[in-house]
């Protein structure tokens, strides 16, 4: 027998605990005004802000947004370059504001590549939100879904090494308890903006049963409707988690 499905998941009309977002479009959005591909990311803030504030207020526990994969160092340098500056402005003015708001930030991903001052900006805006119990905003950045089962499997691996753990026991529940997540619902809603369906290395295990939701829009158009609009379409689906569709209709008979 398999593990039963978590409580809650099913309840038709619930809101997504955690939601991720791929923010993808913002270098398309600049070039169709005819400008340099840092307009589109500079306007993106603005979507990062509003979807935010959005998914604070509507009661959304877990909000995770992807900033920089593991794979856009491959972009070229001069981008690499004002992406980082952009991430360290956009932190040290919006941190307050989300302290404000009860919102603990969090930077999941290899953060070990950023600068020292980034690194410890980072640091102090995790201590200063760390008690905060409203939304929690994961800011994915040089994050990989493939990067963090490694470094979940490192850590187990070295349990393993030393003697502390028997590999023959690990279950699923060993490697989630590393990832950079651990503690978190898994991903019930993933959106992506500007057309492309793939999920380009985000967040893979947690999103291991969540819903995809592609919309055509560019990221820096993205806004508190565009996020309404994919919750709407969450809320209407039927997961199944494995079951018949009929299963599911008798489970939440017996749930109302
Ligand atoms: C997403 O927008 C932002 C980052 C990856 C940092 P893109 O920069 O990928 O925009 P497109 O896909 O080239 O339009
Ligand atoms: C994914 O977007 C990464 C972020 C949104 C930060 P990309 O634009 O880098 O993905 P690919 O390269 O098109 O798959
Ligand atoms: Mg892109």
């Amino acid at each position: 027998m398999s593990s039963p499905i978590p409580d809650n998941e099913l309840s038709r009309g619930a809101l997504p605990k955690h939601i991720a977002i791929i923010m993808d479009g913002n270098g398309r959005w600049a070039k169709a005004r005819g400008k340099a591909r840092m307009f589109g990311h500079k306007a993106g803030v603005e979507s990062v802000r509003k979807t935010v504030s959005a998914a604070n207020r509507l009661g959304i526990q877990v909000l995770t947004l992807f900033a920089f994969s593991s794979e856009n160092w491959r972009r070229p340098q001069e981008e690499v370059n004002l992406l980082m500056e952009l991430f360290v402005t956009v932190l040290g003015r919006e941190v307050k504001r989300l302290h404000k708001n009860g919102v603990r930030l969090r930077v999941i991903g290899d953060t070990s590549r950023f600068s020292r001052s980034l690194q410890e900006k980072i640091a102090r805006a995790e201590d200063l939100t760390k008690n905060n119990t409203r939304l929690v905003l994961n800011v994915a950045a040089n994050y990989g879904g493939q990067w963090d089962i490694t470094q979940s499997v490192k850590k187990l691996a070295e349990q393993v090494a030393c003697g502390e753990l028997d590999p023959s026991t690990l279950t699923e529940g060993d490697i989630a308890v590393h990832l950079s997540t651990a503690g978190l619902p898994d991903v019930d809603l993933m959106i992506r903006t500007s057309g492309e369906c793939r999920i380009s290395n985000f967040i893979l295990w947690q999103a291991a049963y969540a819903e995809l939701y592609f919309t055509e829009e560019f990221w820096p158009d993205f806004n508190e409707k565009s996020l309404s609009n994919a919750i709407a379409w969450y809320i209407n689906r039927e997961r199944r988690f494995g079951c018949t569709g009929e299963q599911i209709q008798a489970m939440l008979e017996t749930e109302n």
